[in-house]
Protein backbone atom coordinates (compact mmCIF):
# COMPACT_ATOMS: atom_id res chain seq x y z
CA UNK A 1 0.00 0.00 0.00
CA UNK A 2 2.31 2.43 0.94
CA UNK A 3 4.40 2.03 -2.10
CA UNK A 4 0.81 2.46 -4.50
CA UNK A 5 0.20 5.65 -2.42
CA UNK A 6 4.31 6.96 -3.05
CA UNK A 7 3.62 6.02 -6.44
CA UNK A 8 0.08 7.45 -6.74
CA UNK A 9 1.12 11.16 -4.95
CA UNK A 10 4.89 11.39 -6.07
CA UNK A 11 6.73 13.53 -4.83
CA UNK A 12 3.57 16.07 -4.04
CA UNK A 13 3.10 14.63 -1.20
CA UNK A 14 6.02 13.91 1.54
CA UNK A 15 6.21 10.45 2.63
CA UNK A 16 5.92 11.08 6.12
CA UNK A 17 2.68 12.15 5.34
CA UNK A 18 1.32 9.35 3.79
CA UNK A 19 2.82 7.10 6.97
CA UNK A 20 1.20 9.58 8.83
CA UNK A 21 -2.49 8.85 6.80
CA UNK A 22 -2.24 5.30 6.99
CA UNK A 23 -1.68 5.13 10.47
CA UNK A 24 -4.49 7.05 11.43
CA UNK A 25 -6.22 4.50 9.20
CA UNK A 26 -4.78 1.20 10.47
CA UNK A 27 -7.05 0.69 13.31
CA UNK A 28 -9.74 0.01 10.69
CA UNK A 29 -7.29 -2.85 8.85
CA UNK A 30 -8.46 -6.33 10.35
CA UNK A 31 -6.42 -8.67 9.52
CA UNK A 32 -7.43 -12.27 8.88
CA UNK A 33 -6.57 -13.68 12.09
CA UNK A 34 -8.78 -11.09 13.61
CA UNK A 35 -11.70 -11.92 11.38
CA UNK A 36 -11.35 -15.49 12.90
CA UNK A 37 -11.11 -14.01 16.16
CA UNK A 38 -14.08 -12.11 15.36
CA UNK A 39 -16.43 -14.92 14.45
CA UNK A 40 -15.53 -17.30 17.07
CA UNK A 41 -16.90 -14.52 19.39
CA UNK A 42 -20.02 -14.16 17.47
CA UNK A 43 -20.54 -18.35 17.61
CA UNK A 44 -20.12 -18.21 20.96
CA UNK A 45 -22.77 -15.33 21.42
CA UNK A 46 -25.16 -17.56 18.99
CA UNK A 47 -25.51 -20.04 21.38
CA UNK A 48 -25.76 -17.42 24.36
CA UNK A 49 -28.86 -15.53 22.94
CA UNK A 50 -30.17 -19.05 21.95
CA UNK A 51 -30.38 -20.30 25.19
CA UNK A 52 -33.20 -20.18 27.81
CA UNK A 53 -31.25 -18.96 30.79
CA UNK A 54 -28.47 -16.74 28.94
CA UNK A 55 -30.44 -14.83 26.62
CA UNK A 56 -31.69 -12.30 28.78
CA UNK A 57 -28.34 -11.21 28.90
CA UNK A 58 -26.83 -11.87 25.81
CA UNK A 59 -26.30 -9.04 23.70
CA UNK A 60 -26.80 -10.53 19.95
CA UNK A 61 -30.66 -11.56 21.00
CA UNK A 62 -31.68 -14.27 18.70
CA UNK A 63 -35.56 -13.87 18.30
CA UNK A 64 -37.80 -16.47 16.89
CA UNK A 65 -39.74 -14.99 14.50
CA UNK A 66 -42.84 -17.74 14.57
CA UNK A 67 -41.86 -18.19 10.78
CA UNK A 68 -41.50 -21.95 10.32
CA UNK A 69 -41.87 -22.26 6.87
CA UNK A 70 -40.59 -20.49 4.05
CA UNK A 71 -42.69 -20.38 0.64
CA UNK A 72 -43.59 -23.99 -1.24
CA UNK A 73 -45.05 -21.79 -4.11
CA UNK A 74 -48.68 -22.87 -3.09
CA UNK A 75 -49.24 -19.21 -1.52
CA UNK A 76 -51.69 -17.24 -3.20
CA UNK A 77 -54.04 -13.54 -2.63
CA UNK A 78 -54.28 -9.83 -1.92
CA UNK A 79 -52.39 -8.50 0.75
CA UNK A 80 -51.54 -5.05 2.56
CA UNK A 81 -48.00 -4.75 3.90
CA UNK A 82 -46.13 -1.50 6.18
CA UNK A 83 -42.68 -1.40 5.82
CA UNK A 84 -41.07 1.10 8.42
CA UNK A 85 -37.58 0.95 9.32
CA UNK A 86 -35.49 1.23 6.87
CA UNK A 87 -35.00 4.45 4.33
CA UNK A 88 -38.47 5.12 3.37
CA UNK A 89 -41.88 4.29 5.34
CA UNK A 90 -44.15 3.01 2.76
CA UNK A 91 -47.44 1.39 2.02
CA UNK A 92 -48.17 -1.57 -0.39
CA UNK A 93 -50.50 -3.80 -1.76
CA UNK A 94 -49.10 -7.25 -2.89
CA UNK A 95 -50.83 -9.66 -4.54
CA UNK A 96 -49.01 -13.25 -4.12
CA UNK A 97 -50.03 -15.33 -7.67
CA UNK A 98 -49.94 -19.59 -7.46
CA UNK A 99 -49.89 -19.95 -11.12
CA UNK A 100 -47.34 -17.48 -11.49
CA UNK A 101 -44.91 -18.34 -8.57
CA UNK A 102 -45.20 -14.63 -8.38
CA UNK A 103 -45.24 -11.87 -6.11
CA UNK A 104 -46.54 -8.77 -7.32
CA UNK A 105 -46.39 -5.43 -6.25
CA UNK A 106 -49.66 -3.86 -7.32
CA UNK A 107 -49.16 -0.69 -6.02
CA UNK A 108 -47.10 1.06 -3.35
CA UNK A 109 -46.78 4.88 -1.96
CA UNK A 110 -43.98 6.35 0.28
CA UNK A 111 -44.62 8.27 3.41
CA UNK A 112 -42.42 10.83 4.92
CA UNK A 113 -42.05 10.34 9.03
CA UNK A 114 -40.69 13.50 9.82
CA UNK A 115 -37.97 14.04 12.46
CA UNK A 116 -40.38 14.83 15.21
CA UNK A 117 -42.89 12.13 14.42
CA UNK A 118 -39.18 9.78 14.99
CA UNK A 119 -38.27 11.11 18.06
CA UNK A 120 -42.75 11.89 19.46
CA UNK A 121 -45.18 9.88 21.59
CA UNK A 122 -45.83 6.44 20.08
CA UNK A 123 -49.98 7.25 19.25
CA UNK A 124 -48.35 9.96 17.30
CA UNK A 125 -46.31 7.32 15.14
CA UNK A 126 -48.96 5.18 15.34
CA UNK A 127 -51.37 7.64 14.41
CA UNK A 128 -49.07 8.75 10.99
CA UNK A 129 -49.32 4.86 10.14
CA UNK A 130 -52.49 4.59 10.22
CA UNK A 131 -53.33 8.08 8.11
CA UNK A 132 -51.04 6.71 5.57
CA UNK A 133 -52.27 3.90 5.01
CA UNK A 134 -55.98 5.19 4.60
CA UNK A 135 -54.86 7.41 2.08
CA UNK A 136 -53.47 4.98 -0.13
CA UNK A 137 -56.74 2.38 0.81
CA UNK A 138 -58.70 5.68 -0.40
CA UNK A 139 -56.89 5.86 -3.45
CA UNK A 140 -57.23 2.57 -4.39
CA UNK A 141 -60.77 2.50 -3.51
CA UNK A 142 -59.81 -0.67 -1.18
CA UNK A 143 -61.18 0.81 2.08
CA UNK A 144 -64.24 -1.42 2.25
CA UNK A 145 -61.71 -4.75 2.13
CA UNK A 146 -60.33 -6.19 5.11
CA UNK A 147 -56.86 -7.08 3.34
CA UNK A 148 -54.82 -9.80 5.79
CA UNK A 149 -51.68 -7.12 6.56
CA UNK A 150 -48.11 -7.82 6.81
CA UNK A 151 -46.04 -5.68 9.06
CA UNK A 152 -42.55 -5.05 8.48
CA UNK A 153 -41.24 -3.42 11.32
CA UNK A 154 -37.53 -3.51 11.76
CA UNK A 155 -36.42 -3.14 15.36
CA UNK A 156 -35.78 -5.69 18.03
CA UNK A 157 -39.09 -7.74 18.60
CA UNK A 158 -39.64 -9.93 21.60
CA UNK A 159 -42.04 -11.89 19.48
CA UNK A 160 -44.80 -13.53 21.50
CA UNK A 161 -46.72 -14.81 18.06
CA UNK A 162 -46.79 -14.57 14.42
CA UNK A 163 -49.23 -11.03 15.35
CA UNK A 164 -47.87 -10.12 18.49
CA UNK A 165 -44.08 -8.46 18.93
CA UNK A 166 -43.14 -6.33 21.87
CA UNK A 167 -40.58 -3.75 20.91
CA UNK A 168 -37.38 -4.13 22.83
CA UNK A 169 -35.39 -0.95 22.21
CA UNK A 170 -35.49 1.45 19.55
CA UNK A 171 -32.23 1.82 16.99
CA UNK A 172 -31.72 3.58 13.81
CA UNK A 173 -32.79 7.03 14.75
CA UNK A 174 -36.34 6.78 16.11
CA UNK A 175 -37.46 7.19 20.34
CA UNK A 176 -40.41 7.27 20.28
CA UNK A 177 -41.69 7.59 23.71
CA UNK A 178 -44.34 4.83 24.86
CA UNK A 179 -43.68 2.02 22.50
CA UNK A 180 -41.00 0.00 24.36
CA UNK A 181 -42.45 -3.33 25.92
CA UNK A 182 -45.59 -2.99 24.12
CA UNK A 183 -47.02 -5.09 21.38
CA UNK A 184 -46.54 -2.62 18.18
CA UNK A 185 -49.64 -4.75 16.25
CA UNK A 186 -52.07 -4.05 19.30
CA UNK A 187 -50.65 0.03 18.76
CA UNK A 188 -50.99 -0.81 14.94
CA UNK A 189 -54.84 -1.92 15.45
CA UNK A 190 -55.70 0.63 18.32
CA UNK A 191 -54.32 3.58 16.11
CA UNK A 192 -56.96 2.29 12.82
CA UNK A 193 -59.57 1.78 15.37
CA UNK A 194 -58.86 5.35 16.69
CA UNK A 195 -59.90 6.74 12.99
CA UNK A 196 -62.51 3.77 12.30
CA UNK A 197 -62.78 4.39 8.91
CA UNK A 198 -61.77 0.98 7.54
CA UNK A 199 -60.44 -2.11 9.21
CA UNK A 200 -57.69 -4.73 8.48
CA UNK A 201 -57.38 -8.47 8.58
CA UNK A 202 -55.24 -10.43 9.96
CA UNK A 203 -51.87 -9.13 10.64
CA UNK A 204 -47.94 -10.78 10.34
CA UNK A 205 -44.83 -8.59 12.39
CA UNK A 206 -42.01 -9.55 10.48
CA UNK A 207 -38.71 -7.88 9.99
CA UNK A 208 -37.04 -6.81 7.29
CA UNK A 209 -34.24 -9.89 7.09
CA UNK A 210 -37.01 -11.73 7.55
CA UNK A 211 -39.37 -9.93 4.80
CA UNK A 212 -36.40 -10.40 2.43
CA UNK A 213 -35.27 -14.05 3.13
CA UNK A 214 -38.95 -14.89 2.44
CA UNK A 215 -38.96 -12.74 -0.85
CA UNK A 216 -36.01 -14.76 -2.19
CA UNK A 217 -37.88 -17.92 -0.89
CA UNK A 218 -40.07 -17.80 -3.58
CA UNK A 219 -37.65 -17.57 -6.32
CA UNK A 220 -35.20 -20.07 -4.61
CA UNK A 221 -36.22 -22.42 -1.69
CA UNK A 222 -33.22 -22.99 -0.78
CA UNK A 223 -32.80 -19.47 0.69
CA UNK A 224 -32.24 -19.80 4.22
CA UNK A 225 -30.71 -16.51 5.37
CA UNK A 226 -31.88 -12.81 5.05
CA UNK A 227 -29.51 -10.29 5.60
CA UNK A 228 -29.81 -6.54 5.62
CA UNK A 229 -26.99 -3.80 4.94
CA UNK A 230 -28.52 -0.78 5.18
CA UNK A 231 -29.39 1.94 7.47
CA UNK A 232 -28.60 -0.46 10.02
CA UNK A 233 -27.60 -4.19 9.60
CA UNK A 234 -29.02 -7.51 10.61
CA UNK A 235 -29.47 -11.41 9.38
CA UNK A 236 -31.61 -14.01 10.10
CA UNK A 237 -31.94 -17.86 9.26
CA UNK A 238 -33.40 -20.99 9.91
CA UNK A 239 -32.22 -22.76 13.08
CA UNK A 240 -33.46 -26.29 14.42
CA UNK A 241 -36.23 -25.99 16.57
CA UNK A 242 -34.66 -27.96 19.18
CA UNK A 243 -31.88 -25.61 19.58
CA UNK A 244 -34.27 -22.58 20.12
CA UNK A 245 -34.33 -23.24 23.86
CA UNK A 246 -36.91 -20.46 24.42
CA UNK A 247 -39.78 -22.40 22.20
CA UNK A 248 -41.56 -25.37 22.67
CA UNK A 249 -40.72 -28.34 20.31
CA UNK A 250 -38.52 -30.62 19.09
CA UNK A 251 -39.24 -31.22 15.36
CA UNK A 252 -38.72 -29.10 12.34
CA UNK A 253 -37.14 -25.21 12.16
CA UNK A 254 -38.18 -21.72 13.35
CA UNK A 255 -36.42 -18.20 11.59
CA UNK A 256 -34.34 -16.41 13.71
CA UNK A 257 -34.15 -12.79 13.56
CA UNK A 258 -30.09 -12.96 14.96
CA UNK A 259 -30.34 -8.95 15.77
CA UNK A 260 -26.54 -8.54 14.72
CA UNK A 261 -26.30 -5.48 15.14
CA UNK A 262 -26.02 -5.64 19.14
CA UNK A 263 -22.61 -7.93 19.13
CA UNK A 264 -20.40 -6.16 20.94
CA UNK A 265 -23.06 -4.26 23.53
CA UNK A 266 -21.75 -6.40 26.03
CA UNK A 267 -17.67 -4.93 25.24
CA UNK A 268 -16.53 -8.06 23.43
CA UNK A 269 -15.54 -5.59 20.55
CA UNK A 270 -13.62 -2.91 22.38
CA UNK A 271 -10.67 -4.45 20.70
CA UNK A 272 -11.94 -3.58 17.33
CA UNK A 273 -13.57 -0.26 18.16
CA UNK A 274 -11.36 2.82 16.87
CA UNK A 275 -11.86 6.22 18.69
CA UNK A 276 -13.98 7.28 15.91
CA UNK A 277 -16.33 4.45 16.59
CA UNK A 278 -16.30 5.00 20.33
CA UNK A 279 -17.27 8.57 19.47
CA UNK A 280 -20.06 7.88 16.94
CA UNK A 281 -21.43 5.79 19.86
CA UNK A 282 -21.07 7.92 22.47
CA UNK A 283 -23.00 11.23 20.28
CA UNK A 284 -25.76 9.02 19.14
CA UNK A 285 -29.38 8.68 20.33
CA UNK A 286 -28.59 4.73 22.00
CA UNK A 287 -25.00 4.86 23.17
CA UNK A 288 -24.35 1.39 23.90
CA UNK A 289 -26.52 0.11 21.98
CA UNK A 290 -25.81 -2.01 18.69
CA UNK A 291 -22.07 -1.06 18.24
CA UNK A 292 -21.64 -3.73 15.93
CA UNK A 293 -23.95 -1.90 13.46
CA UNK A 294 -22.32 1.12 13.93
CA UNK A 295 -19.34 -0.06 13.13
CA UNK A 296 -20.86 -1.25 9.64
CA UNK A 297 -24.59 0.29 8.39
CA UNK A 298 -25.25 3.29 7.04
CA UNK A 299 -26.95 5.55 9.17
CA UNK A 300 -22.98 5.84 10.67
CA UNK A 301 -20.62 5.13 7.60
CA UNK A 302 -20.59 7.97 6.43
CA UNK A 303 -20.03 9.96 10.16
CA UNK A 304 -17.68 8.01 10.78
CA UNK A 305 -15.70 9.44 7.70
CA UNK A 306 -16.18 12.83 8.73
CA UNK A 307 -14.70 12.15 12.28
CA UNK A 308 -11.38 11.12 9.99
CA UNK A 309 -11.53 13.47 7.91
CA UNK A 310 -11.86 16.09 10.85
CA UNK A 311 -9.07 14.91 12.47
CA UNK A 312 -6.64 14.16 9.44
CA UNK A 313 -7.37 18.03 8.69
CA UNK A 314 -6.45 18.76 12.22
CA UNK A 315 -3.51 17.17 11.91
CA UNK A 316 -2.85 19.44 8.81
CA UNK A 317 -2.77 16.32 6.69
CA UNK A 318 -5.67 17.27 4.48
CA UNK A 319 -6.84 20.28 2.85
CA UNK A 320 -4.22 22.12 3.63
CA UNK A 321 -4.96 22.06 7.19
CA UNK A 322 -7.95 24.03 6.58
CA UNK A 323 -12.07 22.92 8.02
CA UNK A 324 -15.05 23.88 6.81
CA UNK A 325 -18.22 24.31 9.08
CA UNK A 326 -19.86 22.02 6.72
CA UNK A 327 -17.50 19.28 7.98
CA UNK A 328 -17.88 20.35 11.41
CA UNK A 329 -21.22 19.59 11.58
CA UNK A 330 -23.02 15.99 12.94
CA UNK A 331 -23.85 14.10 9.98
CA UNK A 332 -22.94 16.35 7.10
CA UNK A 333 -20.61 13.85 5.42
CA UNK A 334 -23.53 11.49 3.75
CA UNK A 335 -22.90 7.82 3.44
CA UNK A 336 -24.17 7.78 -0.08
CA UNK A 337 -20.89 9.94 -0.30
CA UNK A 338 -18.46 7.17 0.31
CA UNK A 339 -20.07 5.14 -2.22
CA UNK A 340 -20.17 7.73 -4.91
CA UNK A 341 -16.34 8.89 -4.18
CA UNK A 342 -14.94 5.05 -4.39
CA UNK A 343 -16.75 5.66 -8.26
CA UNK A 344 -14.30 8.69 -9.09
CA UNK A 345 -12.16 10.58 -8.62
CA UNK A 346 -14.35 13.28 -10.19
CA UNK A 347 -17.03 12.85 -7.82
CA UNK A 348 -14.67 13.42 -5.17
CA UNK A 349 -14.14 16.60 -6.50
CA UNK A 350 -17.75 17.92 -6.57
CA UNK A 351 -18.72 16.40 -2.90
CA UNK A 352 -16.02 17.96 -1.00
CA UNK A 353 -16.27 21.22 -2.83
CA UNK A 354 -19.75 21.35 -1.99
CA UNK A 355 -18.83 20.73 1.85
CA UNK A 356 -16.78 24.52 0.95
CA UNK A 357 -13.52 22.33 1.28
CA UNK A 358 -10.16 23.10 -0.89
CA UNK A 359 -9.31 19.85 -2.08
CA UNK A 360 -6.89 19.21 -4.40
CA UNK A 361 -5.95 15.88 -6.26
CA UNK A 362 -3.78 14.48 -3.52
CA UNK A 363 -7.13 15.27 -0.84
CA UNK A 364 -9.29 13.80 -3.20
CA UNK A 365 -6.63 10.68 -3.54
CA UNK A 366 -6.81 10.55 0.54
CA UNK A 367 -10.44 10.98 1.20
CA UNK A 368 -10.67 8.01 -1.11
CA UNK A 369 -8.62 6.14 0.44
CA UNK A 370 -10.44 6.79 3.72
CA UNK A 371 -13.53 5.71 2.20
CA UNK A 372 -11.90 2.51 1.03
CA UNK A 373 -10.87 1.38 4.57
CA UNK A 374 -14.25 2.00 5.84
CA UNK A 375 -16.13 0.26 3.54
CA UNK A 376 -13.72 -2.49 3.04
CA UNK A 377 -13.93 -2.94 6.66
CA UNK A 378 -17.48 -2.93 6.76
CA UNK A 379 -18.07 -5.49 4.20
CA UNK A 380 -15.38 -7.64 5.65
CA UNK A 381 -17.54 -7.83 9.19
CA UNK A 382 -20.49 -8.35 7.55
CA UNK A 383 -18.72 -11.27 5.74
CA UNK A 384 -18.01 -12.53 9.61
CA UNK A 385 -20.60 -12.61 10.66
CA UNK A 386 -22.38 -14.36 7.70
CA UNK A 387 -20.21 -16.66 7.64
CA UNK A 388 -19.92 -17.73 10.94
CA UNK A 389 -24.38 -17.95 10.76
CA UNK A 390 -23.65 -20.38 7.19
CA UNK A 391 -20.78 -22.00 9.04
CA UNK A 392 -23.31 -22.61 12.37
CA UNK A 393 -26.21 -24.00 9.29
CA UNK A 394 -23.49 -26.38 7.80
CA UNK A 395 -22.79 -27.86 11.80
CA UNK A 396 -26.43 -28.34 12.95
CA UNK A 397 -27.74 -30.49 9.97
CA UNK A 398 -24.16 -32.42 9.84
CA UNK A 399 -22.76 -31.99 6.78
CA UNK A 400 -19.63 -31.87 4.93
CA UNK A 401 -20.79 -28.83 2.59
CA UNK A 402 -23.32 -26.58 2.42
CA UNK A 403 -24.85 -24.81 -0.47
CA UNK A 404 -27.22 -22.08 0.87
CA UNK A 405 -28.90 -18.67 -0.71
CA UNK A 406 -28.54 -15.98 0.97
CA UNK A 407 -31.65 -12.82 0.23
CA UNK A 408 -30.08 -9.89 0.66
CA UNK A 409 -30.86 -6.11 0.91
CA UNK A 410 -30.22 -2.93 1.81
CA UNK A 411 -28.56 0.60 0.44
CA UNK A 412 -24.85 -0.25 1.54
CA UNK A 413 -24.79 -3.77 -0.26
CA UNK A 414 -26.58 -2.22 -3.23
CA UNK A 415 -25.24 0.76 -4.14
CA UNK A 416 -21.89 0.73 -3.67
CA UNK A 417 -19.68 -0.41 -5.69
CA UNK A 418 -17.24 -2.96 -4.94
CA UNK A 419 -18.63 -3.74 -1.54
CA UNK A 420 -20.52 -6.95 -2.51
CA UNK A 421 -17.40 -8.15 -4.29
CA UNK A 422 -15.30 -7.78 -0.64
CA UNK A 423 -17.92 -9.14 1.51
CA UNK A 424 -18.20 -12.09 -1.03
CA UNK A 425 -14.48 -12.93 -0.88
CA UNK A 426 -14.07 -12.40 2.93
CA UNK A 427 -17.08 -14.67 3.21
CA UNK A 428 -15.48 -17.33 1.20
CA UNK A 429 -12.25 -17.58 2.87
CA UNK A 430 -14.25 -17.95 6.45
CA UNK A 431 -16.46 -20.14 5.53
CA UNK A 432 -14.93 -22.31 3.11
CA UNK A 433 -17.02 -25.50 3.21
CA UNK A 434 -20.52 -23.32 2.44
CA UNK A 435 -21.33 -22.14 -1.09
CA UNK A 436 -23.07 -19.25 -0.80
CA UNK A 437 -26.14 -17.82 -3.55
CA UNK A 438 -26.23 -14.04 -3.06
CA UNK A 439 -29.96 -12.92 -4.14
CA UNK A 440 -30.31 -9.54 -4.20
CA UNK A 441 -34.31 -9.25 -3.30
CA UNK A 442 -36.70 -7.59 -5.22
CA UNK A 443 -38.37 -5.90 -2.50
CA UNK A 444 -38.35 -7.79 0.39
CA UNK A 445 -38.95 -5.51 2.99
CA UNK A 446 -42.43 -4.90 1.19
CA UNK A 447 -43.00 -7.85 -0.53
CA UNK A 448 -41.45 -10.48 1.50
CA UNK A 449 -43.99 -9.59 4.52
CA UNK A 450 -46.99 -10.06 1.92
CA UNK A 451 -45.10 -13.16 1.54
CA UNK A 452 -45.02 -14.07 5.61
CA UNK A 453 -48.54 -13.43 5.93
CA UNK A 454 -49.19 -15.42 2.99
CA UNK A 455 -47.23 -18.41 4.45
CA UNK A 456 -48.70 -18.19 7.70
CA UNK A 457 -52.98 -18.45 6.02
CA UNK A 458 -51.29 -21.65 4.12
CA UNK A 459 -50.06 -23.35 7.17
CA UNK A 460 -53.61 -22.17 9.13
CA UNK A 461 -55.45 -23.49 6.67
CA UNK A 462 -53.25 -26.81 5.79
CA UNK A 463 -53.96 -27.42 10.04
CA UNK A 464 -57.78 -26.66 9.52
CA UNK A 465 -57.89 -29.63 7.16
C1 LIG B 1 -31.54 -2.69 13.03
C2 LIG B 1 -32.78 -3.33 13.63
C3 LIG B 1 -33.07 -4.66 12.97
C4 LIG B 1 -33.14 -4.51 11.46
C5 LIG B 1 -31.84 -3.86 10.95
C6 LIG B 1 -31.86 -3.63 9.45
O1 LIG B 1 -30.45 -3.46 13.34
O2 LIG B 1 -32.60 -3.49 15.02
O3 LIG B 1 -34.30 -5.20 13.45
O4 LIG B 1 -33.31 -5.76 10.86
O5 LIG B 1 -31.66 -2.63 11.60
O6 LIG B 1 -32.88 -2.79 9.06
Amino acid sequence: LHAIMSLVMGSIFPIDDIDNVEECLQPFRLSLEKLQDVSSRLRKDLIRGLGKHTHCRAPVKMLPTFVRATPDGREKGDFLALDLGGTNFRVLHVRVVEEMQKLLKMDSKICAIPQEIMLGTGEQLFDHIAACLAEFLESLELKDQTLPLGFTFSFPCEQKDIDKSLLIHWTKGFNCSGVVGEDVVRLLREAIHRRGDYDIGSVAMVNDTVGTMMSCGYRDQSCEIGMIIGTGTNACYMEEIKNVKRVEGEDGRMCINTEWGGFGDDGSLKDIQTEFDLVVDRDSLNPGVHVFEKMISGMYLGEIARLVLVKLARDKLLFGGDLSVALLTQDSFETRFISEIEEGLQKAQEILSKLDLPAGPVDCQIVRLVCDSLSTRSAQLCATALATIANRIRVNRGLDHLSTTVGVDGTVYKKHPNFSEKLQETVRILAPKCDITFLVSDDGSGKGAAMVTAVAQRLAMQSRI
